[in-house]
């Protein structure tokens, strides 16, 4: 059951928990997936992940709802976020920052150095909640996005 280690909790903002995740979300996290990403994740490539010991898979818990992940690798000293999303119906809540604020302090305490991401050029949703969890730019690269050609912005985040 997720941990309550949210602290967050004021005006519209929720309490969430997060935890690790295990294969019986495998059907929500698809769900979720599918839910925003436009070449998005089939259950085998999420049971992939948790099998992979360089993976990190978080979930955002609403009482017992999965309403969100982050999954990562991290490989010694560097994590690289692979994916991030929240359900639709829960945006705007403080949920997405939560999960970044939870990987990092899960990177302090593995020893990570520096967090990197891709995220779209036209998602500045996203760009937002990742310059304001401490991310900057660092590079573009071009046509990364296979689906429709889109640039990718590249950014970084040096832990302390
Ligand atoms: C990006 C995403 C994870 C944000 O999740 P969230 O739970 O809504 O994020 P938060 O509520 O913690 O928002 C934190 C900050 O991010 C920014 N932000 C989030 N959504 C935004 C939006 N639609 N427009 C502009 N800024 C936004 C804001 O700065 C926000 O702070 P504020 O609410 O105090 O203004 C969510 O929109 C999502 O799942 N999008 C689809 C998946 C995706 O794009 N993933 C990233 C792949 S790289």
């Amino acid at each position: 059951m997720p941990g309550d280690n949210s602290r967050e909790a004021s005006g519209h903002r929720k309490v969430f928990g997060i935890a690790a995740l295990s294969a019986i979300w495998l059907d929500r996290l698809v769900e979720i997936d599918s839910s925003w990403n436009p070449s998005s994740w089939s259950l085998k490539l999420f049971e992939r992940e948790l099998a992979n010991p360089a993976s990190r898979l978080r979930g955002l818990f609403a009482g017992n709802t999965l309403i969100g992940y982050l999954c990562a690798h991290v490989v010694m000293d560097e994590a690289h976020i692979v994916s991030l999303g929240v359900d639709p119906g829960w945006r705007r809540r403080g949920g997405g920052s939560e999960l970044l604020r939870d990987f990092l302090r899960l990177c302090r305490l593995e020893n990570v150095r520096y967090v990197t991401l891709e995220v779209r050029a036209s998602n500045g949703a996203a760009q937002a909640l990742y310059s304001g969890a401490g991310f900057k730019m660092a590079g573009i690269r071009k046509h990364y996005y296979s689906d429709n050609s889109e640039d990718a912005i590249t950014m970084r985040h040096e832990i302390a």
